[in-house]
């Protein structure tokens, strides 16, 4: 069963070109110039019952704004959305009863409160019964460890225990499908790890349907089986992860600092991409030489001081699709 239908959704922004300084404030205000922004191109896609998709791209590209119009949130200029059967922007008050989201830059708990008075707000919120909202709340709290930091002021909270607190928050009504905008930016390795635990055990057990945007390929190939790529607005690819996986997600970049100095650098496989006498940033490709291969002949040939090991930006990925 589809639980989301898109049929060709559009939308632009047109928002008026402003000068520096006082005269031309004057001069937009009387004979305003504008400029319009296509953020969705024709956008189309379907998803099922307990998917975990991930919808990715780079800055601007228009993942925001999908996210916003499918819950809801903005109008679009034409095209269609059924979702959970119904349009997000006509019956939205019925709508958000179903549905959870997480915006990772912006918060909907309150800053001065502890997180446990923003749950029991939504509680009043969502009408959630009083027994089931604290079977829901003490189980959500468990599974991401929230115990303690439920209770303090949310401004107190570092990013990872906030978003932490933001996820219980879009889950306590129990809602069958959730969208999260960038719900791991800036977090740390142990608290995404254990969102991206928290996301996969809720889609098992109760067939929770995901939308995730994100930057980070952790997420992506840790949560997301199907993937859909999107640039400028429009969708360059729909369809599992595994598929190019193996064509694109092969390279990876590796930080080097040495504790000597490092003339020149060359290696099967290897790209350098910057280069100090002490430091060096390479990218390597996985396909012709394993990352093992590499860090043992670095270790043997040279006096390393640390190494990092990386995956490239998505926007480089992208450039890279685009180019073949
Ligand atoms: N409220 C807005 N007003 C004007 N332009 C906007 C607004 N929201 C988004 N945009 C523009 O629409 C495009 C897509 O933005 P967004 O959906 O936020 O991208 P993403 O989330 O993929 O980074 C960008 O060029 C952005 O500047
Ligand atoms: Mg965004």
């Amino acid at each position: 069963m589809n639980i989301i239908d898109v049929k060709n959704l559009r939308k632009t922004f047109t928002t008026v070109k402003r000068g520096q300084g006082l005269k031309e404030a004057i001069k937009s205000f009387l004979r305003p110039e504008t400029t319009t922004k296509e953020a969705l191109n024709n956008v189309n896609f379907t998803i099922k019952e307990g998917e975990i998709v991930g919808l990715i791209g780079p800055n601007g590209a228009g993942k925001s704004t999908c996210l916003k119009i499918l819950c809801g949130l903005l109008w679009p200029d034409s095209g269609e959305a059924t979702i959970l059967g119904m349009q997000p922007w006509k019956n939205r008050v019925k709508y958000v009863q179903h549905i959870g989201a997480v915006f990772g830059q912006k918060t909907t708990l309150f800053w001065d409160l502890p997180p446990l008075d923003s749950f029991h707000l939504s509680k009043d919120l969502y009408a959630i019964p009083a027994a089931e909202f604290e079977e829901r709340k003490q189980i959500l709290i468990k599974l991401l460890e929230a115990e303690d930091i439920a209770k303090q002021p949310t401004r107190e909270l570092s990013l990872g225990e906030r978003m932490r607190c933001e996820v219980i928050q879009a889950l306590l009504h129990n809602p069958k499908l959730v969208f999260l905008d960038e719900p791991t930016i800036g977090l740390d390795l142990i608290s995404k790890e254990k969102l991206h635990e928290f996301i996969l055990d809720l889609n098992k057990k109760q067939k929770t349907t995901f939308i995730i945007t994100t930057h980070d390929m952790q997420d992506i190939e840790k949560l997301c089986k199907r993937i859909i790529i999107i640039n400028h607005g429009t969708i360059i690819y729909d369809g599992p992860l595994e598929a190019i996986k193996k064509k694109y997600f092969t390279d990876k970049h590796i930080d080097i600092t040495f504790s000597e100095q490092v003339k020149t650098f060359s290696h099967k496989g290897c790209k350098v991409l910057t280069k100090t006498p002490y430091k060096i940033q390479l990218e390597l490709d996985t396909r012709t030489t394993p990352i093992q291969t590499l860090i043992s002949h670095l270790l043997k040939q040279y006096d390393v001081a640390d190494i990092t090991v990386s995956d490239p930006p998505i926007e480089e990925i992208i450039k890279k699709i685009y180019r073949e």
